[in-house]
């Protein structure tokens, strides 16, 4: 039986969350769940991962595994929520520990804090196979937008492409991330694009054009026809040329601060203060 795949769409971070299964009653993967965040207020919600957590319920499924993509820099992850209420093993791509490295300096985080990867129940290496029930996965490692981010291939079938490529018409993610490298997106790219064009690609977020609506689905064929920034026939240098033109002009995403110092927790949030409290830091002019 083909991998079945059901999208949530956050709207307030354009990010595409996903439940990957292999019927009603089955094992599932959650990916790369929401944690909904006024940053204003500085409040949480689970509005998104309630969501989720209803999809699971009514479908009754039993969740074996919540895979991120990267440490996002565009929302909080629910993950820790979500194993909290469902169970699962929170998993991430080993290169999480570079990641983890600059931004404890960053935010001087606490002495203990550990680079290791050690928040997270599994790490997988590059190419790293594993079960979600009867369905073969296998965990890509796709740096470039990040050096951890991973790309996971779900029975030969459908990739899980996370932030690689984006929409034909939409193209590819940034690279100007701390550890970012347009040269590695390229490669991890290219990568993606080798699979059979009628493998379909599951993107992590949608920026649409006002022409049309959110969507969450190409194939390799489509990308390596039309996709805007690296369709057949750009070689890497142009490739390269573009994004780094572009990464220049683009702001930092809105939740930038808030989300990387929870994601390279895992999601947890940091240790609460004496007074009973939990912080989020803002290291001023760093960015
Ligand atoms: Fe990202």
């Amino acid at each position: 039986m083909p991998a079945q795949i059901e999208a949530f769409l956050d709207p307030a971070s354009s990010t595409y969350s996903y439940v990957v299964y292999e019927a009603d009653g089955s094992q599932c993967a959650i990916v790369d769940p929401v944690l909904d965040y006024d940053a204003a207020g500085g409040r949480t919600a689970t509005v998104q991962a309630d969501r989720i957590i209803a999809f699971v319920h009514e479908h009754h499924l039993q969740v074996q595994w919540l895979l991120e993509t990267h440490a996002h820099a565009d929302h909080l992850s629910a993950a820790p929520y979500l194993r909290r209420e469902l169970g699962g093993k929170i998993a991430i791509g080993q290169s999480i520990s570079n990641v983890q490295h600059v931004f404890k300096a960053l935010f001087n985080l606490e002495p203990q804090f550990a680079v290791d990867g050690s928040q997270f129940d599994h790490l997988f290496a590059p190419d790293e196979s594993f079960l979600i029930g009867n369905l073969r996965a296998t965990a890509l490692h796709v740096p470039g937008h990040t050096p951890a981010d991973m790309a996971y291939l779900i029975d030969d079938d459908l990739i899980l492409v996370g932030d690689t490529l984006f929409m034909p018409d939409v193209g590819t993610a940034r690279c100007d991330f701390p550890g970012g490298n347009a040269h590695q997106l390229y490669a991890s790219i290219r990568k993606l694009l080798a699979f059979p064009a009628s493998v379909r690609l599951y993107v992590c977020h949608d920026y649409p054009p006002d022409s049309r609506d959110a969507q969450c689905q190409s194939t390799v064929g489509e990308q390596r026809q039309r996709n805007v920034h690296v369709h057949d026939g750009i070689d890497e240098a142009a490739f390269v040329a573009m994004r780094t033109q572009r990464d220049a002009g683009l702001g930092m995403p809105n939740l930038l601060l808030p989300a990387i110092q929870v994601n390279v927790r895992a999601g947890h949030l940091p240790p609460a203060e004496d007074n009973g409290v939990t912080y989020l830091k803002i290291p001023l002019n760093k960015m």
